[in-house]
């Protein structure tokens, strides 16, 4: 089906009260941290979001939903936000129940393409408007779409990649993320963009990881590094769960800490083996940043008003540009792991529990 920018959407009564809390009654109030409590009388329009699972990353319920509920509630707009578990057929379920509960506004990180674009095309129907969170949805509908450049994000992972393993000859191997994730292939282009460049390395292995699974990362490293005979002096992993599950094998033989890793999301996990030198370093993604941005195009959406956008972001199913808004994201190696935390991503507490608070301390963190 063909996107349409102009969706009309039944105009919300109440909401743009609720979100100019000081009483004016001037629009555009895109800034946040107003201190306006959410659910006023007048009922503002809901917002639904999805969220895809709790295993391919942490991200999603330890990062993502804190900053959704305070991006929602800074400005004063009730919001339900579920997690669909990995389970597609869960997420369709929850956004029916979703749109029936009145949402007018609806923000999902599809499971796949697929079933991300049906949830959109019922939302449609019922007048509900879409956006992608995160996510593309291939064939989708949505009318817009907020996340981080994620080709920019796979350019740094293979830059990163780069600079811990230097100039020499160096046999590479790729864990990517989800053949049903978008971002996935644009994180492995950005980073082939630049690795592919240098001809002091090589492939020598390559697969996708289905659904970013951290186990099964593991059993299909150990298989590319068992094909090529330990040959293997770099890793682009596309996320700290895939990188932890290279380093949890090349612990194994004996390899941590001398072949890099790359990964990305800043988790506390990620932060804490890059601190150690098992991974060379990650990406960090201002879950507020995101959350932030799809609060204002959710608003906007429900006022029936037009959003700020970075671009438009081509849907390579069937070229149609969708409006974006695309957030830059950050390379973290050990020299400025403390900027993840002095920006809140992580607090310095998870990340320098135990044997970590000596690393943090001589990095700096406290
Ligand atoms: C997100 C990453 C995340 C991965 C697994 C991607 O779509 O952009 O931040 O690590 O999914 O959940």
């Amino acid at each position: 089906m063909k996107r349409k920018h102009s969706l009309v959407l039944v105009p919300l009564i109440g909401l743009s009260m609720a979100l100019t809390a000081c009483g004016s009654d001037d629009s555009g109030s895109d800034d946040s941290g107003t201190g306006s409590e959410g659910g006023g009388d007048a009922g503002p329009g809901k917002v639904g979001v999805i969220l895809p699972d709790t295993e391919s990353s942490v991200r999603w319920e330890s990062a993502d939903r804190p900053a959704l509920q305070a991006a929602f509630d800074a400005a004063g707009v009730e919001a339900d936000i579920q997690n669909a578990e990995g389970d597609a057929e869960r997420m369709t379920q929850i956004a029916d129940t979703m749109i029936g509960d009145g949402v007018t506004v609806l923000a999902i990180v599809n499971l796949d393409s697929e079933s991300g674009a049906a949830i959109q095309e019922k939302a449609a129907a019922q007048g509900v408007a879409t956006i992608d969170y995160d996510r593309l949805t291939l064939g989708g509908s949505a009318e817009y779409y907020v996340s981080f450049d994620n080709t920019v994000v796979g350019e740094l992972q293979g830059q990163g990649l780069a600079d811990c393993l230097g100039d020499k000859e160096a046999n590479i191997v790729y864990l990517n993320g989800s053949p049903t994730d978008n971002n996935a292939t644009l994180f492995s282009e950005g980073a082939h963009s630049v690795l592919d460049e240098m001809d002091n390395y090589t492939v020598v292995g390559e697969q996708a990881v289905p659904e970013w699974d951290n186990e099964e990362a593991a059993t299909i490293f150990q298989q590319l590094y068992t094909a090529a005979d330990g040959k293997v002096d770099g890793v682009l992993a596309a996320n700290d769960g895939l990188g932890g599950a290279a380093i949890s094998i090349l612990e194994g033989a004996g390899q941590a800490g001398k072949v890099p890793v790359t990964g990305q999301d800043a988790t506390v996990e990620g932060l804490q083996n890059v601190l150690s030198g098992t991974q060379c370093m990650t990406v960090y993604k201002s879950a507020t940043q995101e959350a932030e941005a799809l609060a204002e195009v959710a608003i906007a959406l429900a006022n029936g008003e037009d959003a700020e956008t970075t671009g438009t972001t081509v849907d390579s199913s069937d070229d149609s540009e969708v409006p974006s808004i695309l957030l830059e994201p950050q390379s973290i190696t050990k020299d400025n792991v403390g900027d993840v935390i002095e920006d809140g991503g992580v607090k310095a507490e998870d990340v320098c529990s135990g044997d970590f608070a000596k690393m943090c301390a001589d990095a700096g963190i406290s």
